[in-house]
Protein backbone atom coordinates (compact mmCIF):
# COMPACT_ATOMS: atom_id res chain seq x y z
CA UNK A 1 0.00 0.00 0.00
CA UNK A 2 0.83 3.48 -1.11
CA UNK A 3 2.03 5.64 2.22
CA UNK A 4 -0.54 8.11 2.78
CA UNK A 5 0.90 11.89 3.19
CA UNK A 6 -0.10 15.19 3.73
CA UNK A 7 1.57 18.35 3.33
CA UNK A 8 -0.23 20.09 6.64
CA UNK A 9 1.18 17.45 8.66
CA UNK A 10 4.56 17.70 7.46
CA UNK A 11 4.66 21.42 7.90
CA UNK A 12 3.32 21.60 11.63
CA UNK A 13 4.41 18.37 13.15
CA UNK A 14 7.72 20.14 14.47
CA UNK A 15 5.98 23.00 16.06
CA UNK A 16 3.63 20.83 17.30
CA UNK A 17 5.96 18.63 18.78
CA UNK A 18 8.06 21.50 20.53
CA UNK A 19 4.80 22.55 22.43
CA UNK A 20 3.87 18.74 23.32
CA UNK A 21 6.98 17.96 24.47
CA UNK A 22 6.89 20.27 28.10
CA UNK A 23 3.36 19.52 28.22
CA UNK A 24 3.88 15.50 28.26
CA UNK A 25 6.93 15.78 30.15
CA UNK A 26 5.60 13.41 32.97
CA UNK A 27 2.82 11.49 31.05
CA UNK A 28 3.20 8.32 29.92
CA UNK A 29 0.66 6.94 28.11
CA UNK A 30 -1.38 9.25 25.23
CA UNK A 31 -4.20 8.43 23.04
CA UNK A 32 -4.44 10.22 19.80
CA UNK A 33 -7.30 10.48 18.47
CA UNK A 34 -8.39 10.95 14.31
CA UNK A 35 -4.40 9.95 13.54
CA UNK A 36 -5.08 10.56 9.92
CA UNK A 37 -2.09 9.19 7.39
CA UNK A 38 -0.29 8.83 10.67
CA UNK A 39 2.51 11.54 10.26
CA UNK A 40 2.22 12.76 13.47
CA UNK A 41 1.85 9.64 15.36
CA UNK A 42 5.22 8.36 14.12
CA UNK A 43 7.47 11.83 14.65
CA UNK A 44 5.96 12.29 18.13
CA UNK A 45 6.59 8.72 19.32
CA UNK A 46 10.16 8.50 17.94
CA UNK A 47 10.83 12.27 19.22
CA UNK A 48 9.22 11.10 22.85
CA UNK A 49 10.31 8.03 23.61
CA UNK A 50 9.57 7.70 27.34
CA UNK A 51 5.65 7.85 26.15
CA UNK A 52 3.41 4.49 24.77
CA UNK A 53 1.91 6.60 21.71
CA UNK A 54 -1.35 4.97 20.60
CA UNK A 55 -2.49 6.33 17.11
CA UNK A 56 -6.69 5.64 16.11
CA UNK A 57 -8.95 6.05 13.07
CA UNK A 58 -12.13 5.51 11.90
CA UNK A 59 -12.33 1.70 11.05
CA UNK A 60 -12.17 2.46 6.97
CA UNK A 61 -8.93 4.59 7.54
CA UNK A 62 -7.05 2.26 9.34
CA UNK A 63 -5.16 1.03 6.42
CA UNK A 64 -3.37 3.90 5.75
CA UNK A 65 -2.73 5.03 9.28
CA UNK A 66 -1.36 1.27 9.56
CA UNK A 67 1.02 1.46 6.70
CA UNK A 68 2.53 4.16 7.51
CA UNK A 69 3.24 3.04 11.67
CA UNK A 70 4.71 0.03 10.11
CA UNK A 71 7.05 1.80 7.77
CA UNK A 72 8.45 4.38 10.60
CA UNK A 73 8.36 1.67 13.94
CA UNK A 74 8.85 2.34 17.42
CA UNK A 75 9.25 0.69 20.65
CA UNK A 76 6.74 2.96 21.91
CA UNK A 77 3.90 3.18 19.01
CA UNK A 78 1.46 0.99 19.40
CA UNK A 79 -0.49 -0.82 16.76
CA UNK A 80 -2.96 1.48 15.29
CA UNK A 81 -6.34 0.69 16.78
CA UNK A 82 -9.90 1.55 15.54
CA UNK A 83 -11.56 4.07 17.18
CA UNK A 84 -14.55 6.37 15.97
CA UNK A 85 -15.14 9.55 18.70
CA UNK A 86 -19.37 8.23 18.27
CA UNK A 87 -18.39 5.19 19.57
CA UNK A 88 -20.29 4.02 22.77
CA UNK A 89 -17.30 2.33 24.37
CA UNK A 90 -14.10 3.39 23.29
CA UNK A 91 -10.95 0.69 23.56
CA UNK A 92 -10.40 -0.30 26.62
CA UNK A 93 -7.38 1.96 26.95
CA UNK A 94 -5.70 3.98 30.14
CA UNK A 95 -4.05 7.09 28.66
CA UNK A 96 -3.10 9.65 30.87
CA UNK A 97 -2.88 12.29 28.21
CA UNK A 98 -5.06 12.18 24.93
CA UNK A 99 -3.97 14.22 21.47
CA UNK A 100 -5.90 15.80 18.51
CA UNK A 101 -5.08 17.65 16.19
CA UNK A 102 -7.58 18.92 13.09
CA UNK A 103 -10.64 17.32 14.37
CA UNK A 104 -12.79 19.68 16.07
CA UNK A 105 -13.85 21.47 12.94
CA UNK A 106 -14.34 18.35 11.08
CA UNK A 107 -16.85 16.75 13.30
CA UNK A 108 -20.35 17.88 13.59
CA UNK A 109 -21.81 19.52 16.91
CA UNK A 110 -22.66 16.42 18.68
CA UNK A 111 -20.15 14.71 17.94
CA UNK A 112 -17.62 17.25 19.41
CA UNK A 113 -19.61 17.27 23.05
CA UNK A 114 -19.11 13.64 22.41
CA UNK A 115 -15.24 14.08 22.19
CA UNK A 116 -15.20 16.13 25.63
CA UNK A 117 -17.94 13.39 27.06
CA UNK A 118 -15.89 10.66 26.63
CA UNK A 119 -12.01 12.19 27.00
CA UNK A 120 -13.92 13.79 30.49
CA UNK A 121 -14.79 9.77 31.43
CA UNK A 122 -11.37 8.56 30.54
CA UNK A 123 -8.60 10.25 31.59
CA UNK A 124 -7.68 10.42 35.17
CA UNK A 125 -7.52 13.04 37.48
CA UNK A 126 -4.63 15.78 35.99
CA UNK A 127 -4.90 13.96 33.36
CA UNK A 128 -4.29 16.36 30.03
CA UNK A 129 -6.34 16.64 26.49
CA UNK A 130 -4.06 18.50 24.09
CA UNK A 131 -6.21 20.02 21.16
CA UNK A 132 -4.58 21.83 18.21
CA UNK A 133 -6.26 22.94 14.94
CA UNK A 134 -7.81 26.24 13.87
CA UNK A 135 -10.00 27.83 16.84
CA UNK A 136 -12.71 31.03 16.77
CA UNK A 137 -11.93 33.40 19.89
CA UNK A 138 -15.23 35.86 20.89
CA UNK A 139 -17.30 34.85 18.09
CA UNK A 140 -14.54 36.16 16.12
CA UNK A 141 -12.01 34.73 13.32
CA UNK A 142 -8.63 34.93 14.47
CA UNK A 143 -7.68 35.78 10.93
CA UNK A 144 -9.00 35.98 7.42
CA UNK A 145 -7.29 32.73 5.88
CA UNK A 146 -9.63 31.11 8.77
CA UNK A 147 -12.55 32.49 7.59
CA UNK A 148 -11.90 31.56 4.23
CA UNK A 149 -11.16 27.99 5.35
CA UNK A 150 -14.57 28.06 7.02
CA UNK A 151 -16.32 28.89 4.39
CA UNK A 152 -14.61 26.24 2.41
CA UNK A 153 -15.25 23.75 5.17
CA UNK A 154 -19.08 24.81 5.53
CA UNK A 155 -19.36 25.12 1.64
CA UNK A 156 -18.69 20.84 2.04
CA UNK A 157 -20.75 20.13 5.13
CA UNK A 158 -22.59 22.65 6.79
CA UNK A 159 -22.79 20.87 10.11
CA UNK A 160 -18.62 21.04 10.54
CA UNK A 161 -16.99 24.50 10.91
CA UNK A 162 -14.20 26.34 12.72
CA UNK A 163 -14.71 26.28 17.07
CA UNK A 164 -15.56 29.11 18.61
CA UNK A 165 -13.28 28.49 22.17
CA UNK A 166 -15.90 30.09 24.72
CA UNK A 167 -18.40 26.89 23.52
CA UNK A 168 -15.64 24.49 23.40
CA UNK A 169 -15.10 25.74 27.05
CA UNK A 170 -18.62 25.02 28.16
CA UNK A 171 -19.29 21.72 27.24
CA UNK A 172 -15.57 20.97 28.44
CA UNK A 173 -15.88 21.95 31.80
CA UNK A 174 -19.53 19.92 32.00
CA UNK A 175 -17.30 16.76 31.26
CA UNK A 176 -14.43 17.82 34.38
CA UNK A 177 -12.13 19.23 31.88
CA UNK A 178 -10.71 22.75 32.62
CA UNK A 179 -9.06 25.15 30.27
CA UNK A 180 -5.31 25.67 30.84
CA UNK A 181 -3.58 27.18 27.98
CA UNK A 182 -4.73 28.29 24.62
CA UNK A 183 -1.41 29.01 22.67
CA UNK A 184 -0.74 30.56 19.23
CA UNK A 185 1.04 28.16 16.72
CA UNK A 186 2.20 29.27 13.04
CA UNK A 187 -0.67 29.01 10.33
CA UNK A 188 -3.49 30.66 12.17
CA UNK A 189 -3.84 27.62 14.46
CA UNK A 190 -3.84 27.05 18.32
CA UNK A 191 -2.87 24.54 20.40
CA UNK A 192 -5.70 24.56 23.16
CA UNK A 193 -4.74 22.18 26.74
CA UNK A 194 -7.46 20.78 28.94
CA UNK A 195 -6.73 19.59 32.36
CA UNK A 196 -8.90 17.18 34.17
CA UNK A 197 -10.17 18.52 37.17
CA UNK A 198 -9.13 17.29 40.43
CA UNK A 199 -10.94 18.60 43.19
CA UNK A 200 -8.72 19.44 46.32
CA UNK A 201 -9.38 17.11 48.75
CA UNK A 202 -10.13 17.80 52.25
CA UNK A 203 -7.47 17.65 54.88
C1 LIG B 1 -8.39 16.77 8.96
S1 LIG B 1 -8.04 15.12 9.34
C2 LIG B 1 -6.76 15.32 10.56
C3 LIG B 1 -5.80 14.16 10.59
C4 LIG B 1 -4.59 14.34 11.51
N1 LIG B 1 -4.97 14.40 12.90
C5 LIG B 1 -3.80 15.57 11.11
O1 LIG B 1 -3.83 16.58 11.81
O2 LIG B 1 -3.14 15.50 10.06
C6 LIG B 1 -9.45 14.64 10.28
C7 LIG B 1 -9.41 13.19 10.71
O3 LIG B 1 -10.52 12.94 11.56
C8 LIG B 1 -10.93 11.62 11.35
N2 LIG B 1 -12.33 11.50 11.82
C9 LIG B 1 -13.45 12.02 11.24
N3 LIG B 1 -14.53 11.67 11.94
C10 LIG B 1 -14.10 10.93 12.99
C11 LIG B 1 -14.77 10.26 14.05
N4 LIG B 1 -16.10 10.27 14.15
N5 LIG B 1 -14.02 9.58 14.95
C12 LIG B 1 -12.68 9.54 14.84
N6 LIG B 1 -11.99 10.15 13.84
C13 LIG B 1 -12.70 10.83 12.93
C14 LIG B 1 -10.80 11.45 9.84
O4 LIG B 1 -10.75 10.10 9.47
C15 LIG B 1 -9.52 12.20 9.56
O5 LIG B 1 -8.39 11.36 9.58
Amino acid sequence: MQIAYSEAAERNKHPILEKLQPLLATCKSVLEIGSGTGQHAVYFAHAIPHLKWQPTELPENLPQLCAQCRQYPSDNLAAPIALDINDVQWPATQPDAVFSANILHIIHWPLVCRFFVQVGKLLPKNGICCTYGPFNLNGRYTSESNAQFDNWLKCRDPESGIRDLADLRCQAEKCGLLLQEDDQMPANNRMIVWRKFSPVEPE
